[in-house]
């Protein structure tokens, strides 16, 4: 049976209007040293511009509640509550130490799909591994050691382990992982933070990024599941509960299995669409340049239905489109 879909081609660029004024908005704060403010001016412009569009949204992965940032929050119902019904997963600010410090690769995303088909998850750690598109089926797992994971990717890629690289978090917790993805002579490429970016990197050749392994935020690990849907790839994610209070949550989402391994399909099934837009400059996207009247964004839009990727370039002119002036600006 075909999957009636409530992904309408047309929301791609609606979904773009929603990163670009998040992008805009939280790119004030670009090097100011103010997390806090950037996600907030984030998520303020984030909320505006979504509750514009003719949806009847609700979020189902939103982003804060772990570090008790200001969030679009999971329950959340957004749109004027007129057009399809869609389940959302959103970051309003990919990367809000990058941006504060004024760093590479800072991102505004968000993700829609029809009611249901989102990993409903609370703002827990993941596990995740994922490749990028064109290899075996079922060619990574979650359940098997890095170094046999890196050996089959090696074998399928036709090279040796050590003309791999792995990408991962820079973070204490990963100090093992790295050393075993060392032991058997992989190469890595530590990145300070933004993982949606790492796992989508897997999947551009020119990136020279072969896999992403490692914990990171289950929100990211969703909207990361999407964009792999939109342009091939394979990912798995497992939740990592660090205490009671965690599990309980992970209990009040309607997760039963605390150990269950998600397949791509599983953390984003049906038809799913992803947009994006760089706050701050990045291997995929040019972050935002603010111009004397306006600002230029650079987005990317993909769907999985045709698989379609779009890059976008706008201009904005703020004097003509007031609503994207940046709320404090
Ligand atoms: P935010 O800026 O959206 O909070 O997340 C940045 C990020 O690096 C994610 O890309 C990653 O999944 C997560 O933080 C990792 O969490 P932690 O910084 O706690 O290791």
């Amino acid at each position: 049976m075909v999957e009636s879909s409530a992904i309408d081609r047309n929301l791609g660029l609606e979904a773009v209007r929603v990163t670009e004024a998040a992008a805009l908005s939280a790119s004030r704060l670009i090097g100011r040293g103010d997390e806090r403010a950037a996600d907030q001016a984030a998520v303020e412009a984030m909320r505006r511009a979504l509750n514009s569009l003719d949806i009847d949204g609700t979020v189902v992965i939103g982003e804060g509640e772990r570090d008790q940032a200001p969030m679009l929050f999971i329950g959340e119902k957004v749109g004027t509550g007129k057009g399809p019904k869609l389940d959302i997963a959103l970051d309003p600010l990919e990367g809000t130490t990058i941006t504060a410090k004024g760093g590479q690769d800072a991102l505004a995303v968000i993700a829609m799909g029809s009611q249901g088909r989102f990993l409903n998850s609370p703002d827990v750690y993941m596990d995740k591994i994922a490749v990028g598109g064109g290899l075996p089926d079922e060619l990574i797992d979650l359940g098997e050691k890095p170094g046999k994971n890196l050996e089959n990717l090696a074998k399928a890629k036709k090279c040796d382990i050590s003309d791999l690289v792995a990408c991962i978090l820079d973070r204490p917790r990963h100090a093992e992982l790295v050393a075993n993805v060392r032991e058997v002579g992989a190469r890595i490429q530590l990145i300070s933070d933004g993982d949606v970016n790492g796992v989508i990197a897997t999947t551009r050749p020119e990136s020279g990024i072969d896999i992403y392994l490692g914990i990171g935020g289950a929100p990211e690990g969703v909207l990361a599941a999407v964009a792999l849907r939109c342009i091939g790839g394979q990912m798995q994610g497992r939740l990592l509960f660090r205490n009671d209070d965690e599990k309980k949550r992970a209990a009040d989402c309607g997760i039963t299995d605390l150990d269950r391994i998600y397949s791509l399909h599983a953390m984003a099934g049906g038809d799913v669409m992803i947009a994006a837009t760089g706050v701050t400059d990045g291997s995929m996207l040019r972050g935002v340049r603010r111009l004397k009247d306006g600002a230029v964004t650079h987005s990317i839009v993909m769907c999985s239905k045709t698989g379609t990727v779009r890059t976008i370039e706008t201009i904005h002119n703020f004097a003509r489109e007031p609503a994207l002036q940046p709320i404090d600006g």
